[in-house]
């Protein structure tokens, strides 16, 4: 069987270093690879407006962004099919077909839903609307199976997300197995692909909380400027117990030491080892399990561990940058490569959707299907 990655993102903003670590940064690995047979890759526009019905053009601008975000990270449009969700009609007929594979229960049940739900102030039942509690768009509601049909239109075996994304892919193995044995074996069963490293599995953010997201404004992008990664490294929330250089520092939930965990690399010790030479103090690391023993000690302040960090993300996303820039200067292209590969992506999705309505009999007008039709009804009068 072939090997087919599936996986995308909302357009709701600029893309993360949570997103790099979490997703990204994985995808541009598995589509150099060459052990996947296709890699597709949707901006998923149409899931973000189902909370953003009211500001279409915040997701219309965005499209471009996170498409410029994906190029500069090193997906290319000659390895990877790049799409927007929106221009491949043929998801939301799938969509249309799967709702009645779902009972509501079910989605009401689906830890993503209920905790997006909480987030979002949409309330759980009618009653307690009110000017606050805004209730739940329907199509929000329904998104994890619109998600499942993302997924199965392409036949994609892994889909490489965040942890937040699990209830998702199980919720879409579920619909798979139900179609399949309803209907017959058209649709496949995709796995999850979790990043290796358990730091980048849910990078924090810079203050702390257990989630980089805008709304929090704790977000470091990967089209800020050298400038900006800097000042954010320099005001992160480090251990709160670690008053004075002296005093023994926690390197767990220590965010500093989750976003080295995340990015750091053997060579950078070389490159910037020079961090840790100080007038007072000086150590010479040459590996960031002996920063956490120096840090875990005492005597290693917070200043040098974050100056430390900024040159490992700026050295990180240096070159992302400069590509950006240079994708920047041709706008065309990008919507170009986005054109073509919504092309691609459609007539993909509408060979699944054919199979997908033989399976299901409702292909009436197919060769031969209608005389069958006709002769079944003439047969029964
Ligand atoms: N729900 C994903 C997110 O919020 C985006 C997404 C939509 C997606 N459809 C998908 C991810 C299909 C993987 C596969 O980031």
């Amino acid at each position: 069987m072939s090997k087919i990655i599936l996986t995308g993102d909302r357009p709701t903003g600029r893309l993360h270093i949570g997103h790099y670590v979490g997703s990204l940064r994985n995808r541009v690995e598995l589509q150099n690879s060459g052990a996947y047979d296709k890699v597709f890759v949707m901006i998923a526009d149409a899931q973000a407006l189902t909370d953003n019905a009211d500001n279409p053009e915040k997701v219309r601008q965005n499209i471009a962004q996170v498409a410029l975000d994906y190029l500069s990270c090193g997906l290319d449009p000659e390895k990877s099919v790049i799409f927007i969700q929106s221009q491949v009609s043929e998801l939301t007929e799938l969509t249309f077909f799967y709702m009645n594979l779902v009972t509501v229960q079910r989605l009401q049940r689906n830890p993503t839903v209920k905790q997006e739900m909480i987030l979002r102030g949409f309330s759980e039942n009618e009653g307690e609307e009110n000017q606050n509690k805004r209730g739940v768009p329907t199509g929000f509601f329904t998104y994890p199976i619109s998600q499942a049909a993302d997924i199965t239109a392409f036949k994609a075996t892994t889909v490489p997300v965040g942890e937040d994304q699990e209830p998702m892919i199980e919720q879409t193995r579920e619909i798979v197995r139900k179609f399949n044995a309803t209907y017959g074996p058209v649709l496949v069963e995709p796995e999850i692909l979790l990043p290796g490293n358990a730091a980048c599995l849910r990078l924090p953010g810079t203050d702390g909380k257990a989630k980089m997201s805008k709304s929090l404004g704790n977000c470091i992008y990967l089209s800020d400027s050298s400038e900006e990664v800097r000042a954010k490294v320099k005001g992160m929330f480090t251990d709160p117990n670690h008053l004075r250089v002296e005093d023994p520092g926690k390197v767990e939930n220590n965010p500093v030491f989750t976003y080295l965990d995340a990015f750091c690399k053997p060579e950078h010790f070389e490159q910037f080892g020079d961090c840790f030479h100080g007038r007072k103090s000086s150590f010479d690391f040459h590996s960031l399990d002996e920063v956490k023993a120096q840090y875990r000690a005492g005597g290693l302040g917070d200043v040098m561990v974050k100056n430390f960090l900024a040159e490992v993300l700026d050295a990180t996303l240096a070159p992302i940058r400069a590509r950006r820039a240079e994708l920047e200067k041709d706008i065309p292209y990008v919507f170009e490569v986005l054109r073509k590969g919504s092309d691609e992506a459609r007539r993909v999705a509408a060979q699944t959707l054919a199979e997908v309505k033989q399976a299901m009999r409702i292909n009436y007008f197919d060769e031969d299907v209608l005389a069958s039709l006709i002769a079944d009804f003439n047969g029964r009068k």
